[in-house]
């Protein structure tokens, strides 16, 4: 899975999550990139899905945005709460709580949702229900970013005739992976749960049409500083832009 996994360069320094669900990075990657830029231009606050220790949350603070952070893991939110710049501290919301599930807030509450590196959490339902909640929760024409593990990633590639079987049978959910170490015995799967769901374009466009949103851009995607040990053949990321068409 493409969760930010180890790599040597200091400029791609990635550290394993606390709860081991994967890893961040100390860089922004294009779709981390595309949220700060979209919050340092918002009017209402920005929502950061599964945080980590706030690489993309930080980054949007410094531009000036209201930024609730959302994480499972309340140490990483406590990490952000201890990095953050006086003067951005009173922009900071941290929300622990299990996406979509244990979250909630008011309709219309944000400008932009971003999501990096989250969904391969999700079970088929949760995403489908979770799309649902974003769509609520964002402000008439708000955009939700979102970039995520494909089944295209050199550490999981057993797992790839399984998923295209799956797509080949037209299974809704076809890279729903249930026991991951079966098909990797590579060191990074040790830092996954054993269940992760690798997604693709259509899944994802699905969801959020089903979700009554607008879908603007979704394909599969390289990002740069892909580690080695993920890169296989350009398709290692899944990057879902979708957005809420105003009322
Ligand atoms: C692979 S890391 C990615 C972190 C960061 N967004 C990035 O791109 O570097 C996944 C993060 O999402 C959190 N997480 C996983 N599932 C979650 C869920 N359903 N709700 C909230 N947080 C979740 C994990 O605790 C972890 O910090």
């Amino acid at each position: 899975m493409n969760s930010e996994h180890s790599n040597n360069s200091a400029k791609n320094e990635s550290v394993v999550t606390l709860n081991k669900l994967g890893r961040t990075t100390t860089v922004l990657n294009e779709i981390n990139q595309r949220f700060v830029e979209e919050a340092r231009h918002a009017n209402r606050p920005v929502l950061d899905l599964g945080c980590a220790m706030g690489v993309a949350t930080l980054a949007a603070l410094e531009v000036g945005a209201t930024v609730y952070a959302n994480d499972v893991d309340e140490n990483h939110l406590k990490a952000i709460q201890e990095s953050v710049s006086l003067s951005a501290k009173k922009r900071l919301h941290t929300i622990s709580g299990w996406f979509p599930e244990d979250l909630d807030f008011e309709a219309n509450s944000f400008d932009v949702i971003h999501a990096s590196n989250l969904l391969n959490f999700l079970s088929g339902p949760e995403i489908d229900r979770g799309l649902q909640r974003i769509y609520e929760w964002l402000s008439p024409n708000g955009i939700f970013l979102s970039i995520s593990g494909s089944p295209y990633a050199a550490n999981i590639k057993g797992f790839i005739p399984e998923y295209e079987k799956a797509v080949a049978l037209g299974e809704t959910w076809p890279g729903e992976c249930d026991n991951l170490k079966q098909y990797s015995s590579d060191p990074t799967i040790s830092e996954l749960p054993d269940r992760l769901h690798l997604l693709d374009p259509y899944v994802l466009s699905r969801s959020a049409k089903l979700a009554g949103m607008h879908v603007e851009e979704s394909y599969l995607f390289n990002r740069r500083d892909t580690p080695k040990y993920i890169a296989l053949d350009g398709r290692e990321n899944v990057v879902l832009i979708a957005r809420k068409i105003g009322e």
